[in-house]
């Protein structure tokens, strides 16, 4: 039995006593004690090796008291494993050598299966395994993979993009090449979240990143029919599925229609509106600005209480940013956001105002 389950609660639109939170990105380089490992391994073998990737993950919850664990890796881990070489720098982020940009690019990938993915990436069972017993019940863990369509973003770009013009040439001049890409994607996807799934994890998040970029009627021609791919080809086991995307006020409703159970929220969107727009059915996170936490607790506090009393009392709200923390954050900010929204959110602060 879980010690703290607010997180899984609040994914189930449940009551809770205090609004759970926890942090896109939250163990990383603001961390001196991240910082402190990474100096010594480089980042894929970080992600590749399950003692690590562990203390790592219990980091974020040991120093700032966060109601979820995310494992910690990264959404290119399974696209390495399907044989594209990656490799992560300081200054430009991830870049893979060979973008697939043709078809016979995409017939050399390996479309691994559930037994291909175990044997590809054995740290992942491995690293599951050894965070739950680190974390003991304390909160619940939450499992990840990168949506289709941000996932083939990366391939075909071979890095982060400004423009997203080669995924877009792609998207506009050959689109039954795309579509074949994204439904291989999406197999793959399907398959490495089952394995968390089994491995134990309590709740999965699809990262969407990129798919904002999108016109509305593109994300529901080249992304939501992958994410509902996933979605319909998993077996949940009760695992609540959480589908984040950045730029999602135009295609909220598209993404409601794919009916996760939590939609992440990016922070150019009024949360109240978001809560209007897709109804009571479904748990919404989010979602502060992640610059919000250069300023001082005061300031914290005031933009925590707008987005509080905007989304409202009811049920089914999970406290993040609404993009991953930035590497200089300051960590002292981090740890007092936690606490202003356990205090704010509780019952009795409430009651008091
Ligand atoms: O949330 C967590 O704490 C779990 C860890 C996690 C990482 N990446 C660690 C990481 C998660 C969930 C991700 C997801 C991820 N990776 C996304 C989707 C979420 C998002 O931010 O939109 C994307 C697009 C990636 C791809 C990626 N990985 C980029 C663009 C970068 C470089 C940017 C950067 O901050 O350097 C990475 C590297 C990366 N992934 C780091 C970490 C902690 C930094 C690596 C380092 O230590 O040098």
């Amino acid at each position: 039995m879980l010690k703290n389950d607010s997180f899984l609660k609040a994914c189930r639109k449940e009551h809770v006593d205090f609004t759970p939170i926890w942090i896109m990105r939250q163990a990383g380089r603001y961390m001196k004690e991240y910082r402190a490992i990474r100096e010594k391994v480089d980042f894929l073998t970080m992600c590749k090796t399950p003692d690590l990737v562990a203390e790592v993950t219990l980091q974020p919850v040991d120093i700032l008291g966060v109601d979820a664990a995310i494992m910690f890796s990264d959404i290119l881990i399974p696209v390495e494993a399907m044989g594209m070489k990656v490799t992560f720098t300081e200054k430009k982020g991830p870049a893979f050598a060979n973008p697939v940009r043709s078809e016979s690019g995409a017939e050399q990938l390996d479309i691994l299966d559930y037994s291909k993915s175990e044997e590809k990436m054995p740290f992942i069972r491995e690293a599951i395994k050894l965070i739950l017993q680190s974390l003991d019940n304390r909160v619940p863990l939450i499992g990840f993979a990168g949506a289709p369509f941000t996932l083939a973003t990366y391939m075909i770009e071979g890095e982060t993009s400004r423009n997203f013009s080669w995924i877009k040439r792609v998207m506009y001049t050959q689109p039954p090449f795309l579509h074949n890409l994204l439904d291989k994607i999406a197999t793959v996807v399907t398959h490495y979240l089952q394995l968390q799934i089994d491995s134990g994890v309590h709740a999965v998040q699809l990262f969407d990143t990129w798919a904002g970029y999108l016109s509305p009627d593109d994300y529901k021609e080249f992304a939501l029919p992958y994410v509902q791919k996933v979605l319909n080809g998993l077996n949940k086991k009760g695992c609540p599925v959480i589908l984040f995307a950045n730029g999602v006020s135009s295609i909220l409703e598209h993404m409601s229609s794919a009916s996760p159970d939590v939609i992440g929220l990016d922070w150019r969107v009024d949360i109240g509106d978001a809560r209007k727009r897709v109804g009571d059915n479904v748990a919404l996170q989010g979602n502060l600005d992640p610059c919000v936490l250069y300023a001082e607790p005061p300031v914290i506090k005031k933009y925590v209480k707008d987005i509080l009393r905007k989304h409202g009392p009811g049920p089914g709200h999970i406290f993040n940013l609404g993009h991953g923390i930035l590497p200089d954050t300051p960590v002292e900010h981090a740890k007092a956001l936690v606490e202003i929204v356990h205090e704010l959110s509780s019952k009795h602060v409430i009651g008091d105002e």
